[in-house]
C-alpha cells in the first residue's frame, strides 16, 4: 500500500513554478498574477484564501486580496468582478466559496471573463474541458488529475467509481477519467444520493473517487483488494482529545481500508494542499496566454 502524499507533492510543484517564474522575472517577462475576492468572515474560507495567497508569495507570483463585508450587494460585487475583468494587470482571479445567501453564486461565476477564470468554474471552460479542449480545469480535478500523473498509476481500461456528481469535482472527474488521453481511458460509474446499491458499484472498482462529504462513508468491506483511492472529503468530526475539539477526516474509513489499498490519498495531506499548485498552474497558465492565446 502507497500513501498518496499530497503535501509533498504539491511543495515539489510549486518548486517547479518557482523556478519557472524566477526564469520569467530574469527575462523581464509577464509575472504571474493573481487575485482573490473574499466575502464575509467565514473562518475556513479565510485559511484557503490566506493559504493561496502565501502560495502566490511562495512562488514568486504577484496577487491581490480584495476583502469585503457580507452586506456587500450582488450588484458591487458584481461591479469588483468587471473591474477585475478589464484589468491588464491581472492574468487570473478567484471569487471565493460560498457567497452570502442573498449574492447568486451562479450570476457572479457567469460574469468572470472565462479568460481570466483560473478557478475553471465558468461554463465556458467547463465545455472546453468536456470536448478536451485547451481549459483551465477546476481545482480538484486537476490536482487529482496531478496525482495519478505523476505516480504514474495506471488509468487505461480500468473502472473508476465516482462517488458524488458536484459540478467541481464529481462531474468533471467522469469526464477527465473517461476521455481518450492518461489519466483517462477509464470506464466509469458515477454514482450518487438515488444509486440504487453503491456498494454494489464499489466492489467493482479498480479506482474510487470518493467526494460525498460524509465522514467515513466507504467502509473495509465496500472495496476490493488492490483498489486505488482518492479521498476528497474534508469533514470536521468531534475530537475531544484535540484542542480545537475536533479532527478532520475523509469520506473513506482510512484505518480499516489502507490495508486493501494498491494507494490511497490521506485525510488531511492528500487531495487538499493540490487544490492550490492547480490554481498556481492555471494562473501561470493565464499569464502565458497558454488556454486563451
Ligand atoms: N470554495 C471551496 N473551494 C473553492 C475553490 O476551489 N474556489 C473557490 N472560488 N471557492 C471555493
Amino acid at each position: 500500500m502507497i500513501i498518496l502524499d499530497g503535501k509533498q507533492l504539491a511543495q515539489q510543484i510549486k518548486s517547479e513554478i518557482a523556478i519557472e517564474v524566477a526564469e520569467i522575472k530574469a527575462a523581464g517577462g509577464n509575472v504571474p498574477h493573481l487575485a482573490a475576492v473574499l466575502v464575509g468572515d467565514d473562518p475556513a474560507s479565510h485559511a484557503y484564501v490566506r493559504n493561496k495567497v502565501n502560495s502566490c508569495y511562495e512562488c514568486g507570483f504577484e496577487s491581490t486580496l480584495i476583502k469585503k463585508d457580507d452586506s456587500i450587494s450582488e450588484s458591487e460585487l458584481l461591479e469588483i468582478v468587471d473591474d477585475l475583468n478589464q484589468n491588464p494587470d491581472i492574468d487570473g482571479f478567484i471569487v471565493q466559496l460560498p457567497l452570502p445567501k442573498h449574492i447568486r453564486e451562479a450570476k457572479v461565476t457567469l460574469a468572470i471573463d472565462h479568460r481570466k477564470d483560473v478557478d475553471g468554474f465558468h461554463p465556458i471552460n467547463f465545455g472546453r474541458m468536456a470536448q478536451g479542449m485547451p481549459s483551465y480545469l477546476p481545482a480538484t480535478p486537476f490536482g487529482i488529475i496531478q496525482m495519478i500523473e505523476r505516480n504514474n498509476i495506471e488509468t487505461e481500461g480500468k473502472h473508476c467509481v465516482i462517488i458524488g456528481r458536484s459540478n467541481i469535482v464529481g462531474t468533471p472527474m467522469s469526464i477527465l477519467l473517461s476521455r481518450k488521453a492518461y489519466p483517462g481511458n477509464c470506464t466509469v460509474t458515477l454514482t450518487h444520493s438515488r444509486t440504487r446499491d453503491i456498494t454494489a458499484e464499489l466492489l467493482r472498482a479498480d479506482i474510487i473517487i470518493a467526494a460525498i462529504g460524509i465522514p467515513h462513508f466507504v467502509k473495509a468491506d465496500m472495496v476490493k483488494e488492490s483498489v486505488v483511492i482518492i479521498d476528497v472529503g474534508i469533514n470536521r468530526i468531534e475530537d475531544s482529545s484535540r484542542k480545537s475539539g475536533y479532527r478532520l477526516v475523509g469520506d473513506v474509513d482510512f484505518d480499516s481500508v489502507s490495508s486493501k489499498c494498491s494507494y490511497i490519498t490521506p485525510v488531511p495531506g492528500g487531495v487538499g494542499p493540490m487544490t492550490v499548485t492547480s490554481l498556481l498552474m492555471n494562473t501561470l497558465k493565464a499569464s502565458r496566454k497558454e488556454v486563451y492565446g
